[in-house]
């Protein structure tokens, strides 16, 4: 294993998380530090899920030890699940409170959630589509990616001009969840997300992939046919994404 170094390819760059999680600190610091000086505001796209928490880590450290400023930062979560309220420590709002929010200087108004809660869910996803907007539109999009090749929920069958909307969660989806809900019961049925077309608007993605178990899909995603079978793979039609690899998800 490479410590130091990273292995990069096009478009992919692959090594231990320490690294990428450094390479991808460095570049969103780059890029605050870039809309500082023309005095506007970085928009963020941001993921949950285990794959991204030591990334929002070295983020958090930088500004507790190296005074980097997130004053100009704002966010838009791409998913939230529905049925659950805001304090639910499972909630997106507070895993991104917990993981990043509550310990940098981000302005509490600007970061973005969909409301999965809102009674009318089409009124919630239009006008959360025009928030982005008004934003100017996401710079720096955040990526995981399911086992079953989901980006934010967009689960199988999710096509390319989907917008923030109601889904219903995959079963795969579900179980996943399952540990930290304490059993599947306790998992929601359903959430909001933003749709694959709002993903692919963003001007830069980055997608995480960490552990063996997600060797397969992100091959699929990857190289495989460009479909709403594996929602990752539209990705492929993106000019300007790049996939952030740990050895055992990136294989051979
Ligand atoms: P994970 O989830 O980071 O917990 O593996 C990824 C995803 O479902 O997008």
């Amino acid at each position: 294993m490479i410590k130091e170094k990273s292995f990069k390819t096009d478009n992919v760059e692959i090594g231990e998380t320490e690294v990428l999680v450094g390479l991808l600190a460095d570049e969103i610091e780059k890029r605050m530090g870039d809309c500082a000086l023309e005095n506007r505001d970085l928009v963020l796209g941001l993921a949950t899920g285990s794959t991204p928490i030591p990334l929002y880590a070295e983020l958090v450290r930088r500004h507790q030890e190296e005074g980097l400023s997130f004053a100009n930062v704002v966010s838009f979560n791409l998913d939230e699940y529905e049925g659950i309220p805001a304090e639910h420590p499972e909630s997106y709002r507070s895993y991104m409170g917990r993981h990043l929010v509550d310990h940098v200087d981000m302005r509490k108004e600007c970061v973005f959630l969909p409301n999965a809660n809102a009674g009318d869910p089409e009124k919630e996803g239009r006008e959360y589509e025009e928030r982005i907007r008004e934003y100017g539109g996401i710079d720096f999009q955040i990526l995981g990616i399911g086992r079953d090749g989901h980006i934010g929920f967009n689960e199988p069958g999710s096509g390319r001009e989907t917008r923030t909307r109601r889904v219903k969660l995959a079963a795969e989806t579900r179980e996943d969840a399952a540990p930290a809900f304490g059993g599947i019961g306790n998992v929601p049925t359903h959430a909001m997300t933003m749709g694959v077309a709002t993903i692919l608007e963003a001007k830069r993605i980055v997608l995480i992939a960490r552990g063996s178990g997600k060797r397969e899909i992100v091959k699929k995603a990857m190289t495989g046919p460009v479909g709403p079978e594996v929602t990752a793979s539209f990705l492929q039609d993106h000019a300007d994404v790049t996939w952030y690899l740990d050895g055992a998800a990136a294989g051979e």
